[in-house]
């Protein structure tokens, strides 16, 4: 089949070079024909495990192209997947339809025979209807169908996601369009992967649905790690047990200094907004916004409470910038709000990052940026660990306890042992587990 996306962020570019590799035949396109250049040479503008490859393997088996003019390849698609950002709107935290609404009115000019228009970035519901209807404005004859088709990849696994996702879901009543997605998709269900086709609206509030509830599933279990520090009880026992509840589930009860990202923060405020229009507060959905917002502040009270009340004067490392590990973004990541707030109480900060200290530069300021997490250890008043990498987990202990000035280490990810740490004789804080005194 010829695939068109519309946008080489994060989405699209996964998705098309997915495509490709399914054996399609797709063009990316993006406005910024710098970009273009870059991603004709395998240039990938973010960092996502095994993506470069997938790209650079695809344009040699002539699968995967780039444009920035979308003119030729939208005459002659199957099917076009509109994959722009929908941004969240600084006055009222509703997400931006500008990007989507101009796709539409571009590829509108521009079909040819039957194209099926595929939404696959995150919009509220009801916004197939009004891309179907400008694009009927704009070309009353066009044979299309608008059909919703959400994404649910997670960066740093998105390629293992889109590969093997727990279900595809499709928004369309047009049986033409549904051919179309069936074929496009075909290479899934050799894998058995559901395909559920819906109403379109019924598509577009799934994909919010599922992006708040796992974000209130995360949210949940942040709230039991405080009163497990309360209690002496441990977290990670408490998720273990509930998620053997087949009801509830083992995934995403993983405590740590609240969730961020590209998706959860915005669509759960754009979620609760559009509850808010029809006039059916999500009061769930907003408590999870100011609990989530509220909780890394927490998270610096946590670091100078562990440091002994006071860091002013004190200089910490903090291990981990990104909002989680296998990515370099930094879009709404904890550490923007720990790092500012520490600095507020008087430390100052050296920091590393695998991936994501070129992003945090423009993002942060005042923060010394270490090549390597020894460089950054060395000499600080305690370890702040922020995102999982794995490979903070292997550190060598003993090296770190030499480089500290105090042996302090404030695990917000929970990635060292209780236990372990008492037995190296380090001060270890982490997320809803018991402190262990330290062994002499
Ligand atoms: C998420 C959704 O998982 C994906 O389906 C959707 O398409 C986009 O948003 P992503 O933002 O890439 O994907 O990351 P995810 O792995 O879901 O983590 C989101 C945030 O929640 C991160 O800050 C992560 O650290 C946090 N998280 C996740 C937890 O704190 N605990 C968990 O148990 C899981």
């Amino acid at each position: 089949m010829k695939v068109v996306m519309i946008g080489t962020g994060y989405v699209g570019l996964v998705s098309g070079a997915c495509f490709a590799d399914f054996g399609h035949e797709v063009t990316c396109i993006d406005k910024d024909a710098q970009k273009i250049e870059k991603l004709r040479n395998g240039e990938i503008p973010f960092f996502e495990p095994g993506l470069e490859n997938l790209v650079a393997s695809n344009i040699r088996w002539n699968r995967l192209s780039f444009d920035a003019d979308p003119t030729k390849a939208v005459r002659n698609a199957d099917a076009v997947f509109i994959a722009v950002g929908t941004p969240t709107r600084s006055d009222d935290g509703s997400a931006d339809l500008s990007y989507v609404e101009g796709a539409a009115r571009e590829i509108a000019g521009m079909i040819d025979a039957f194209t099926v228009v595929v939404n696959k970035s995150t919009v509220p519901v009801g916004t197939g209807d009004k891309v179907e209807a400008l694009m009927r404005n704009e070309r009353p004859d066009g044979d299309f169908a608008v059909v919703s088709n959400p994404e649910f990849l997670r960066e740093g696994s998105a390629i293992y996601d889109f590969k093997h996702p727990d279900r595809v879901i499709v928004g369309t009543d047009n049986e033409q369009a549904m051919e179309v997605m069936r074929e496009l998709y075909r290479p899934l269900y050799l894998n058995e992967t559901p395909i559920l086709f819906t109403k379109r609206r019924t598509a577009e509030l799934a994909k919010y649905a599922a992006n708040a509830f796992l974000a209130t599933k995360i949210t949940f279990i942040n709230e039991i790690a405080d009163l497990c520090e309360e209690t002496g009880a441990d977290v990670q026992q408490v998720a273990h047990a509930i998620g053997m509840d087949g009801r509830i589930g083992r995934k995403f009860l993983h405590a740590g200094p609240g969730f961020g990202g590209s998706c959860f923060p915005k669509d759960t405020l754009a979620l609760a907004k559009t509850a808010n229009q029809y006039g059916t507060p999500m009061e769930i959905v907003e408590a999870v916004v100011r609990a989530n917002e509220q909780r890394k502040l927490r998270m610096a009270e946590k670091v100078i409470k562990a440091c002994g009340g006071s860091i002013a004067g004190m200089r910490l490392a903090v291990l981990g910038l990104t909002f989680k590990q296998n990515t370099d973004d930094m879009r709404d990541a904890p550490s923007l709000t720990i790092i500012p707030a520490l600095q507020r109480a008087g430390a100052k900060i050296t920091a590393y990052d695998p991936q994501g200290m070129a992003a945090a530069k423009n993002l942060l300021q005042d923060v010394v940026y270490a090549d390597d997490p020894f460089a950054a250890i060395d000499g600080a008043d305690a370890l702040v660990v922020v995102t999982e990498w794995d490979q903070f987990r292997a550190l060598d202990l003993s090296r770190i306890k030499k480089a500290l000035k105090k042996p302090v280490i404030i695990d917000l990810r929970n990635i060292y042992s209780p236990e372990e740490m008492a037995t190296h004789g380090f001060h270890y804080v982490s997320i809803g587990r018991p402190t262990i005194n330290v062994k002499a």
